[in-house]
């Protein structure tokens, strides 16, 4: 009953010329797969020509991060209203690394997402424990924290519209993807925290993606976990044949 969503966060790769070529294979590889929803966030620089590309098409486009002011002086950031001036209506807001190395905490994440809900931006909150916070068994704690936290403020119209990234970041980038029963049992636990907070119901209806080194031959195994509803991906998102297979395999 949740409709399996496929994103593709493209980090600080593809200038704007390797953007749109990208844009341009993902448009007719994607073109026809039914049954899954499809998102690629470029990097800002590229927004405006990617969703020019992708517009009309399947594949919806998004941020990898907002400031959560509307304009101001705040040297070398993007706020919500300059997002949808490009096309795009999706972000990325609290990724591990905007946590590990720009100081995204709960409290600016929280106000991140009062800030893409105003522009009508669709939010895709990430959330996940590093290795040492898992072996210190504090996987709950830590995503409590970080996910019911930023939903403070958030009305039920909002809260039924976030979608959650599990992605733990010791899966991140390393090639050591969690297994499906690693992966399963966070998402069960992220579900029941969410239910906590906005009602069964909303908790039944949220998806939640699962990140960390997904590429097209761990995906299938993945995707058929009962709580995992799609794939963020990073790198093998940079390769369009390897997205397509990945979004393949949420079809079956
Ligand atoms: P990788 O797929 O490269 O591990 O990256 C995952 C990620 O951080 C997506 O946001």
């Amino acid at each position: 009953m949740r409709r399996p969503l496929i994103a593709g966060n493209w980090k600080m790769n593809q200038d704007n010329r390797e953007a749109i070529e990208l844009a341009r294979q993902l448009k007719v590889k994607l073109a026809g797969l039914d049954g899954v929803d499809l998102l690629v966030c470029p990097p800002a620089t590229a927004l405006a020509s990617v969703c020019e590309i992708l517009g009309g098409s399947a594949v919806a486009v998004g941020a990898q991060n907002l400031h959560d002011r509307r304009s101001g002086a705040f040297t070398g950031e993007i706020s919500g209203a300059m997002i949808r001036s490009t096309g795009a209506d999706w972000v990325l807001i609290g990724h591990s690394e905007r946590r590990q190395f720009f100081g995204d905490d709960e409290d600016w994440i929280a106000r991140k997402l009062l800030a893409a809900f105003e522009c009508e931006i669709h939010p895709v909150l990430c959330i996940g424990e590093t290795l040492a916070e898992r072996e210190a068994g504090q996987l709950e704690t830590v995503l409590r924290r970080q996910l019911l936290q930023p939903l403070e403020n958030l009305g039920e119209d909002q809260l039924a519209k976030i979608i959650v990234a599990y992605e733990p970041v010791w899966a991140i980038g390393t090639g050591v993807v969690a297994t499906p029963q690693q992966a399963q049992d966070a998402h069960a636990l992220v579900r029941g925290l969410f239910a906590s907070r906005a009602g069964q119901a909303a908790a039944d209806r949220l998806r939640i993606l699962y990140g960390g080194s997904v590429k097209p031959d761990n995906a299938g195994e993945l995707l058929s976990c009962p709580d995992i509803d799609g794939a963020l991906v990073g790198g093998a998102s940079l390769d369009a044949a390897s997205f397509q297979g990945i979004a393949a395999a949420a079809t079956n």
